[in-house]
């Protein structure tokens, strides 16, 4: 049995009804806070628990009374995928101490959960985020790199959950597996991220901003092909010493990217022809806490993983767009 959390998210959503589809059984924990659109949430919750084998929780992973409780009430949880985080790096110039809560003390708390379910818990599988390369620009990305400069306090937060999974790798040998996923794009994603609000704002008329003046590019990942390296993941524990494990512990990090970088301008073109409309485009300063590019380096994922991304924006914008356009009935 596998707890996931961050479940009525946009990743843990699709990677639940993954899991199900392969015939495991899942516990889901989300504390649908408003981040964003809570409709959407309850959209993919409903969708959850219609599937045979899925039982949610509404809880906070920062209480760790409750989260004990629910691992108490299951005693056959044997994996954790935790995804629950705030997400965002805007956000976290305005409400730091939200980042500190679920990014730090709830990442802790499942940390401690998989320390108590001792040598039961097989595999502790978590998010990090491409944002862990900060300042870096040395292209593309790789988990080689050094990750010592932050630019945001949401991203020096997701570092601090890998270095937090690396101290408690070597110190109860709970095998660990970071995944720093990249500009994670589909269907019931984020109305925060610029290919949700560009859709949005286009199809209503109104202007989009254009940061930087359209120099910054993004490695855009399909959901699909996340969850794909999520799964491959799942199924690949490390042991110390394995390929790519981080020193003496059975912790290692990797990259889930598309290893596209795309323009923001070419990617704005292509969300342009799938709706068959032109952006009004608002060109804009670079906002404090974003990075110009982002690009990920997979050969380790690759190597070890077997994980090859297969879906290009052209083949996956329209598709957003499609659901888009259902699920608002535009
Ligand atoms: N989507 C991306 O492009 C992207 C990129 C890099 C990293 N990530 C990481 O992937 C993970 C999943 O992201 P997502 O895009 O699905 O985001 P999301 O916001 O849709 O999902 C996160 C879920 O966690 C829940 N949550 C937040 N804090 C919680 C708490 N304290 N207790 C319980 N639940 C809580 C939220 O309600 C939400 O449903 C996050 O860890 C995020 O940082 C996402």
């Amino acid at each position: 049995m596998i707890l996931v959390t961050g479940a009525a998210g946009f990743v843990g959503y699709h990677t639940i009804r993954a899991l199900i589809a392969q015939g495991e059984t899942v516990v889901g924990v989300d504390n649908l806070n408003d981040y964003y659109d809570v409709s959407l949430k309850q959209t993919r919750l409903e969708d959850l628990k219609k599937l045979n084998g899925f039982t949610f929780y509404k809880a906070d992973i920062a209480e760790r009374n409750t989260i004990e409780k629910i691992f108490s009430a299951h005693p056959e949880i044997d994996r954790i995928i935790h995804l629950a985080a705030q997400a965002g790096v805007r956000y976290s110039l305005e409400n730091p101490y939200v980042y500190g809560e679920s990014n730090l003390t709830g990442h802790l708390v499942m940390l401690e959960a998989a320390r108590a379910l001792g040598s039961r818990c097989k595999h502790f599988v978590y998010a990090s985020s491409s944002s862990v390369y900060g300042g870096n620009t040395k292209t593309p990305f790789s988990v080689k790199d050094e990750v010592n400069s932050p630019v945001s306090l949401y991203a020096a937060t997701k570092r601090a959950g890998e270095l937090m999974a690396q101290s408690y790798a070597h110190l109860y040998h709970i095998p660990a597996t970071g995944l720093r996923f990249f500009t994670v794009y589909g269907p019931i994603g984020r109305p925060d991220m610029a290919y949700f609000s560009f859709t949005k704002n286009i199809v209503e008329g109104r202007p989009i901003k254009i940061f930087n003046h359209g120099k910054m590019r993004r490695d855009f990942t399909w959901i699909d092909d996340i969850v794909a390296g999520i799964l491959a993941a799942l199924e690949t524990p490390p042991k110390p010493g394995d390929l790519h494990c981080i020193h003496d512990a059975p912790h290692r990090v990797f990259n889930l990217g598309n290893n596209q970088s795309e323009s923001l301008l070419d990617f704005v073109e292509t969300v342009e022809k799938a709706l068959g409309k032109s952006a009004q485009k608002e060109m804009c300063e670079m906002m404090p806490g974003d990075v110009v590019e982002t690009y990920a380096d997979i050969d380790a994922t690759y190597e070890v993983l077997g994980y090859r991304p297969r879906t290009p924006i052209s083949v996956g914008i329209p598709k957003f767009v499609e659901w888009y356009k259902s699920y608002y009935g535009v």
